[in-house]
């Protein structure tokens, strides 16, 4: 059996992970670093690439001893080297370069987005290709056609925003904190959903594409009329807890109605969620409903697989099996490719 050592540093968790050939996940530690990145009201490329030189050797150290091995027992590393920060990506990729070299074992590398349909492959334990994945989290909100889990093929994306970039800012204007995810959902939960008619961005077309820009300026001029300069956030109250209710209400049904499409174009009957904003109830609710309704699977990660980790990383096994090793001049990548 091999063990293999995974890294992920692409964004604002810095995570390590030990899994072996058969998928079993032995330790999956998460280093999160969002007090650092409160006060901005989102992640400082600068300060996570600093937190993830200061908090990966401990997270590696920590993963490799709950897994109860040694690190000389890792007989492959893996790491997610794009897309992401590329700062941040750099400390991951520099890290599994060296300890591939030091242990002498190959490396592999993964990308996140595909990593995090990979999840669903984790959480179901059975084989889930080919299915339609859809990847919802702060950098991404994209469909892809995936026939294997190795071959992604982009459907459709977001214009702008993705989704939970939309729920960190829209949580910026309510004055809720940051991340802005699951505070949005909180202050959701007291609210009407149909109090404010936000809009849902292509509905009326077949495009299998997102935009969710013109929903936070929406909700911004809901939030304070036309005269916006230098409004504060609104205090707790009716008003605030329904303006989040409608506006995840917005981003959840654009999301269902594009899976929804994006099954009847391409006749798949399994879906596969993932990323950062599949924790959210009220989405997680909506897909099993609509998937329900078109008589399709729906696969959802639990919570620790939906937000960033280093197990999803299992996808290298994938590469391993095949022998897609990288070479030693592997580079950070922040684009999606
Ligand atoms: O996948 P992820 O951990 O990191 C990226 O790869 O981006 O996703 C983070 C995003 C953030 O924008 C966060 O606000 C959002 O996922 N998120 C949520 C929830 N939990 C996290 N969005 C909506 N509802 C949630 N409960
Ligand atoms: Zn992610």
């Amino acid at each position: 059996m091999t063990h293999f050592l995974a890294l992920e540093t692409s964004c604002d968790e810095t995570a390590a992970a030990v899994f072996t050939d058969d998928l079993t996940v032995k330790s999956s530690v998460v280093a999160s670093q969002h007090d650092l990145h409160t006060r901005f009201g989102g992640v400082v490329p600068e300060i996570a690439s600093r937190a993830h030189l200061r908090n990966l050797l401990p997270v590696i150290d920590e993963a490799v001893r709950k897994a109860g091995i040694s690190l000389s027992d890792v007989g492959c590393v893996a790491v997610h080297n794009t897309p992401g920060l590329v700062g941040a990506l750099l400390v991951g990729v520099t890290a599994a370069k060296t300890l591939s070299l030091a242990l002498g074992v190959p490396l592999v590398a993964v990308n996140h987005v595909a990593s995090h349909i990979y999840a669903c492959r984790l959480a179901a334990g059975k084989d889930i290709f080919p299915c339609l994945g859809l990847v919802v989290s702060g950098g991404h909100t994209a469909l892809f056609r995936c026939d294997t889990a190795l071959s992604l093929e982009l459907l459709g994306g977001t214009r702008d925003d993705a989704a939970g970039e939309a729920f960190d800012k829209v949580a910026a204007i309510l004055g809720l904190g940051f991340p802005g995810g699951p505070a949005v959902e909180r202050e959701a939960a007291a609210g009407n959903p149909e109090a404010f008619a936000f809009p849902r961005a292509f509905a009326d077309s077949g495009r299998l594409e997102f935009s969710f820009s013109g929903l936070k300026t929406a909700v911004l001029y809901a939030c304070h009329g036309q005269n916006v300069a230098n409004a504060a956030p609104p205090g707790p109250g009716q008003k605030r807890a329904d303006l989040a209710a409608s506006f995840q209400e917005a981003v959840v049904d654009a999301l269902a109605l594009k899976c929804k499409q994006a099954m009847r174009q391409t006749g798949l009957t399994r879906v596969a969620v993932g990323g950062g904003v599949s924790a959210n109830k009220r989405l997680r609710a909506k897909l099993a409903e609509t998937c329900a309704k078109e008589g399709a699977e729906l696969i959802i990660p639990p919570l620790s697989l939906c937000t960033d980790n280093a197990a999803m990383a299992a996808l290298a096994v994938e590469k391993w099996k095949l022998g897609q090793f990288a070479p030693p001049e592997l580079d950070a990548e922040p684009n999606f490719i």
